[in-house]
């Protein structure tokens, strides 16, 4: 399952917490938005610019499903990542307010994981930054021959069985990983980013947290 539509930078949403918690109940069922108001100030709640926090849920990032919280047993092993974003169950705010919040999220063979990875998943489940380490793009692409994650800009190339380390392309370092636990049948935040979110570009400082 991939999500075809590009990922992009967004504001963060607050859903309605009686929604949210209704939607918990029902795995796979949307979240709607609340729109804003007119005259509404747009800058983004400072809750959404937080990177995934303990105890988050993580949600569809794009496509039909934005929004709808991530169960445990979703996605086939070794299909292609899906974006997520991570939301607050309590409060319906989804930590979209940065794209370095983005996370991908894969169904590895438990077989191949290295010990840490393993020790990082969920039933099968690894999460990591979506945001490519060299110069920030989207990591979309999924090389289904080498079970690897691929960045469409300059092909590096991430093991996600193996903390995405960089097994291909100019990358600099691993993409970080996001530790997942079940909360209630739904993928969780078992912990924040492990590693360095963000990118390099050339001639640059290092951007990212
Ligand atoms: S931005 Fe990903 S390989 Fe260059």
């Amino acid at each position: 399952m991939g999500d075809k539509q590009h990922p992009e930078a967004g504001n963060g949403k607050r859903i309605h917490r009686r929604k949210v918690l209704g939607g918990m109940c029902m795995v796979g069922m949307a979240v709607p938005a609340l729109a804003p108001s007119a005259g509404q100030a747009q800058m983004p709640d400072p809750e959404s610019l937080k990177p995934p926090q303990v105890n988050d849920v993580l949600v569809h990032a794009f496509g039909d499903d934005a929004g709808s919280v991530i169960a445990v047993d979703a996605l086939a092993a070794d299909s292609k990542q899906i974006f997520a974003w991570a939301m607050d169950p309590a409060t319906g705010m989804v930590r979209s307010g940065s794209r370095l919040n983005q996370v991908v999220l894969i169904r590895v063979d438990p077989a191949r994981m290295s010990e840490d990875t393993a020790a990082r998943s969920i039933n099968g489940l690894v999460a990591y930054s979506g945001v490519c380490s060299h110069t920030g793009c989207d990591v979309t692409d999924w090389n289904s021959e080498f079970l690897r994650f691929q960045c469409p800009c300059h092909e590096s190339q991430f093991d996600p069985a193996d903390g995405a380390r960089v097994v291909g392309g100019p990358a600099p370092w691993q993409l970080a990983a996001l530790p997942l636990k079940d909360i209630d049948g739904h993928v969780g935040v078992a912990g924040e980013f492990e590693g360095r979110v963000g990118f390099q570009q050339p001639g640059l400082s290092p951007f990212g947290i």
